[in-house]
């Protein structure tokens, strides 16, 4: 395996990882990579691993066979410091957003803001609003630095989440389920989004859905997991003429709820 500092290697890696819970199996000799500057989607169904496949990264699950690689290191091998340090260079943006509830949005962007300054960032108050500001323009929350997060709606959580781990300026950054539970609008508010960053950024990113049209949208290459297996892994360009029947039938079933759905 090649070290941080080759730009040539994946920047995540599953390699043959299996993982089961009570002996029911969720992941099953799944591999795939993600390249530096790269937007891999995991697309599959409820339940199907992909919550489950982005704690491997983060080292909150270890494979039961396979290994998985995050900058060049094995993530089950890492030390708990080690796994503080990938958790850095790595965020995840959650569901739910995560945010902290009795802090205001603009001290939740703060806050890897402070933590870089404790840990030797040069940056002053000022400093800090200033970037608080910037990243909540980036976001479209401008307006929004004095809310506390229960006056916000679930996309602008998510909005305030995503500007927080910006804050963080992380590698890489892990989306679970950027899309669902809000508005068409804001669900494609929230994938321009993520597109506009990608592009802005170059950051290594991984979403994962179950909604086959922000896959399209966003992804340079698509991870389909199908009972816990990778039924395709490639660009989105090679997705349709993909042969496995079981995409063709997904690809189908998405194309006829869509046009009962318009
Ligand atoms: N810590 C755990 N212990 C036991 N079972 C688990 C654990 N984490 C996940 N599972 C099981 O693994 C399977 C996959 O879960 P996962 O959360 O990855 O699904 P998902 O693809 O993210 O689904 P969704 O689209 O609903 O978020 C589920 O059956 C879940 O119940
Ligand atoms: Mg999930």
């Amino acid at each position: 395996m090649s070290e941080s500092n080759n730009t040539t290697a994946p920047y995540i890696e599953f390699i043959h990882v299996s993982k089961a819970f009570d002996d029911q199996p969720v992941l099953v000799d799944v591999s795939f990579e993600v390249r530096r500057g790269e937007m891999v989607v995991v697309l599959g169904r409820s339940g199907v691993g992909k919550s489950v496949t982005l704690k491997h990264i983060l080292g909150f699950l270890q494979p039961d066979e396979g290994q998985v690689f995050v900058a060049g290191k094995e993530v089950s091998r890492l030390t708990e410091p080690e796994l503080v340090e990938i958790r850095r260079r790595v965020t995840m943006v959650f569901q739910s957003g995560a945010l902290f509830d009795s802090l205001t949005v603009g001290e939740n962007v703060a806050y890897p803001l402070r933590e870089r300054v404790e840990r030797g960032l040069s940056l002053n108050e000022d400093q800090i609003q200033a970037r608080v500001d910037e990243l909540l323009g980036r976001v479209d929350l401008a307006e929004g630095r004095d809310l506390m997060p229960a006056d916000l709606s679930t996309g602008m959580k998510r909005s305030v989440a995503i500007a927080r781990a910006l804050a963080a300026e992380p590698e890489a950054i892990l989306y679970d389920e950027p899309t669902t539970m809000v508005d068409p609008l804001m669900a494609q508010t929230l994938s321009d989004l993520i597109l506009k960053l990608k592009r802005a950024t170059g950051l290594t990113s991984m979403v994962v859905t179950h909604d086959m049209r922000l896959a399209r949208k966003l992804a340079d290459r698509i991870v389909f997991l199908v009972d816990g297996r990778v039924a395709f892994f490639g660009p989105v360009s090679e997705l349709d003429s993909a042969e496995e029947p079981i995409v063709q039938a997904f690809i189908y079933l998405d194309e006829v709820s869509f046009l009962k759905s318009s």
